[in-house]
């Protein structure tokens, strides 16, 4: 791949500056195809003609550079011409940006002065089938392009009276730099997906204006406005209003997210490319006239995936609940599944990943996704097979963390029980491995998960005073995980047929050891987890315990509890609790922030309090996917659409009305086919059901268990 073409830099003093590399070329006779493969050190944008090569965006993506860089391939046919000339604008992206925000000042400096790079080829074929191939090399020429400034969590600056100067073409430099880290594209591609609106333009009581687009997306706004020459266009993001309804970002931390454009003469639209935000409102600190509503949309940016979950309730806000942990996703799928859009993170946060990766996998296709990231999740792992809480890596300092580094061996496990595709397995059964072992070297004491750092059951709400971490127990936690690791490295060593033999021995040591140390469990997560990952020796009493627990305190949990909460209530006989937590809409719950008017998922229970005031300005977004996993109760218990194959091969439909939410449709549209399962209530006690399965499968309804063969059935009871 790109054998010809030869890194190149622009070797500019001023790195702020996205430099535009240039080349010029005729087209040869009976030029047949031309195809370009193309990466850069950054991101970049790529114009043949003045027209862009693809819809793609924020290529060539994030991947564990130096070891994973991808290389696009597009067919720019179409847009030859007899003369040529191709431009690439490079940014800094996140290879050059400085992540995470809070990275010490000599680091930020180290990946602020990084050079760009290009690495390209252009190859042309004639209807003979001769090829002739352009590539980078010292031929090429670069130029400053009026994008002064871009960055991943400060946003852009630029000046489109540049675009119709006359620019200094200067050339350009050879870089050393290795290609045995080229990759062609793996993960599925970001585009431009959706356009959002204005929704309402207004003044806040501060007297700042605001543009209101309704709905938080990750991405950027488009604006048009009529201005003169040397005018000044700025805005930033925020995502929610204050308490007294002004414009409000502290929450955005150290991220400036903010949109500076020098205008040039006359009407123009602009759209920001090499950066991008999470939002809903932005705060208009600069704009000549008067600003319309039509001015404004916002542009939702993310990874494209096929939608395969379809979700509709008899409840409205449990509707907007719905819509919300589809947005999250949406909004955090960019590239690689992130934390939250918005801060001075929006980093591949593996814990996240983990509790989120069922529910994901549900609401769309996300196979190819996560088999890049998981790919770079092996690539990032250290030696010792730990797996660092962020991948790529860009928190090294940070030790592996158990429910974290977990991902290793929840997210491969998870995709298969989805797409029941076995290369999966095959792929990363030496990662997944690599961290079961890694937690039997590091453990104090054999057989569980002693020591280290963790975080716990992150944000349960049973913290002491000034911590994040909810009171469970961190050893019990990173132990019950550990057995849950080995768990599932030995199903998946029995798929694969490997000699798991040594691992059949250590689950039984490491279930015997947890019951022993631990015969009794203090909160609601340890009860989750004794009795989700099967450790507990009486599990019906541990659920019985959970379940009057949840009742006497409310519910607690934090990131490691809430995923599994509602499925072991389920699980246990406890549906109607289930139903009560998914419905109430106190604080804490989910409906809590839709009844407050959250658009996406929170990353805190109570991000905005009763009040309208914040519970804190450090931890606060309030679009963080990991609550929103509990999307899958609703298909697999709500709806009943459990796969008692991988890949939904074979089904089973047992679905968990309830009368409060009125009526449940929900389709999954699986790789072995459809499948629908809805439920109506006709009155207080008759529901009617409409199952719709794709081969033969189990269907469990309150007064009967029967075996049907593919078809739709409609049944009332
Ligand atoms: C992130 C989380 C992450 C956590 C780990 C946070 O700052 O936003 O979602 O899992 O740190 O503790």
């Amino acid at each position: 791949m790109l054998e010809m073409a030869r890194w190149i830099t622009s070797n500019t003093d001023d790195k702020d500056i996205c430099m535009t590399f240039q080349r010029c070329f005729s087209m040869p006779e009976c030029c047949a195809s031309a195809v370009l493969q193309i990466t850069a050190l950054g991101v970049y944008e790529a114009f043949l003609n003045g027209m862009r090569v693809s819809e793609d965006v924020l290529q060539p993506g994030w991947t564990v550079y130096g070891k994973r860089l991808q290389v696009q391939t597009y067919d720019i046919t179409h847009l030859l011409q007899k003369e040529n000339t191709l431009t690439v604008t490079v940014g800094r992206g996140w290879m050059r940006s400085p992540l995470a925000g809070w990275t010490s000042n000599e680091k930020m400096a180290i990946r602020r002065d990084m050079p760009d790079g290009l690495l390209a080829e252009i190859c042309l074929t004639d209807n003979t089938g001769n090829t002739a191939v352009i590539a980078t090399d010292e031929n090429w020429t670069c130029h400053e392009s009026p994008v002064r400034f871009a960055e991943i969590y400060d946003g852009e600056i630029y000046d489109a009276r540049l675009e119709d100067s006359l620019i200094e073409q200067r050339s350009v430099t050879l870089l050393e730099r290795i290609k045995e880290d080229l990759i062609p594209q793996e993960g599925c591609p970001v585009r431009e997906c959706e356009i959002i609106p204005a929704s309402h333009i207004f003044t806040a009581p501060n007297g700042e204006t605001i543009v209101d687009f309704g709905q938080e997306v990750t991405g950027w706004v488009r604006f048009s406005v009529d201005a003169h020459a040397g005018d000044t266009v700025s805005f930033d993001h925020a995502e929610v209003l204050d308490q007294d309804g002004n414009f409000y970002n502290a929450n955005y931390r150290s991220a400036k997210a903010k949109v500076t454009y020098t205008c040039r003469e006359g009407r123009q639209t602009h759209t920001p490319h090499l950066t991008f935000f999470g939002f809903r409102y932005i705060r208009l600190l600069a704009w000549p006239g008067i600003p319309d509503i039509h001015d404004f949309e916002a542009i939702a940016v993310h990874s494209v995936m096929k939608q395969t979950g379809f979700i509709r309730s008899g409840h409205a806000l449990l509707d907007q609940l719905i819509s919300n942990i589809f947005w999250s996703q949406k909004d955090n799928f960019l590239d690689i599944p992130t934390d939250c859009p918005q801060r001075d993170e929006r980093l591949g946060w593996t814990g996240d990943a983990a509790a989120f990766v069922k529910a994901a996998s549900l609401n769309y296709d996300c196979e190819r996704f996560f088999a890049k990231w998981l790919n770079d999740l092996k690539a990032e792992q250290y030696p010792d097979g730990g797996v660092p809480v962020v991948v790529p890596n860009v928190l090294p300092d940070i030790p592996p963390s158990a429910a974290w580094g977990d991902a290793a061996v929840i997210c491969p496990w998870q995709l298969y029980t989805t797409y029941g595709n076995q290369e999966i397995l095959e792929h990363q059964y030496s990662s997944m491995k690599a961290w079961a072992d890694y937690i039997t070297s590091v453990t104090h004491d054999p057989y569980l998960w002693t020591g280290g750092i963790h975080f716990g059951d992150w944000l349960g709400l049973d913290a002491p005073a000034g911590s994040y971490k909810g009171s469970s127990r961190e050893d019990l936690i990173a132990s019950a995980y550990y057995a849950n690791a080995v768990s599932i490295l030995i199903r998946t060593g029995r798929i694969l047929q490997r000699d798991i033999s040594s691992y059949e021995h250590l689950y039984e040591e490491i279930v015997h050891t947890f019951r022993k140390t631990y015969p009794v469990y203090h909160t609601q997560t340890e009860h989750v987890l004794a009795y989700a990952f099967h450790l507990a020796e009486d599990r019906q009493k541990t659920a019985d315990a959970l379940a009057e627990m949840i009742r006497r305190d409310g519910m607690c949990t934090g990131f490691v509890g809430t995923p599994l909460l509602l499925h072991v209530l389920t699980e246990a006989g406890y549906t109607s609790l289930a139903w009560d937590l998914l419905l109430n809409e106190n604080y804490p719950s989910w409906l809590y922030s839709v009844r407050l008017g959250a658009t996406t998922t929170w990353e805190h229970w109570d991000g905005i309090r009763e009040d309208g005031s914040f519970w804190s300005t450090d931890m606060n977004s309030f679009n963080h996917y990991a609550y929103g996993s509990v999307i899958d109760w609703v298909y697999e218990k709500a709806a009943g659409i459990q796969p008692l194959e991988p890949g939904y091969r074979r089904i089973r439909i047992a679905p968990h009305p309830d009368r409060r939410a009125g009526m449940l449709s929900v389709t999954l549209d699986t790789h072995s086919g459809k499948i629908i399962s809805s439920w109506k209530y006709l009155d207080d006690t008759h529901v009617r059901y409409e199952i719709t399965v794709p081969q033969e499968s189990e269907l469990v309804l309150p007064d009967r268990t029967m075996t049907v063969r593919a078809g739709t059935y409609i049944i009332v009871i």
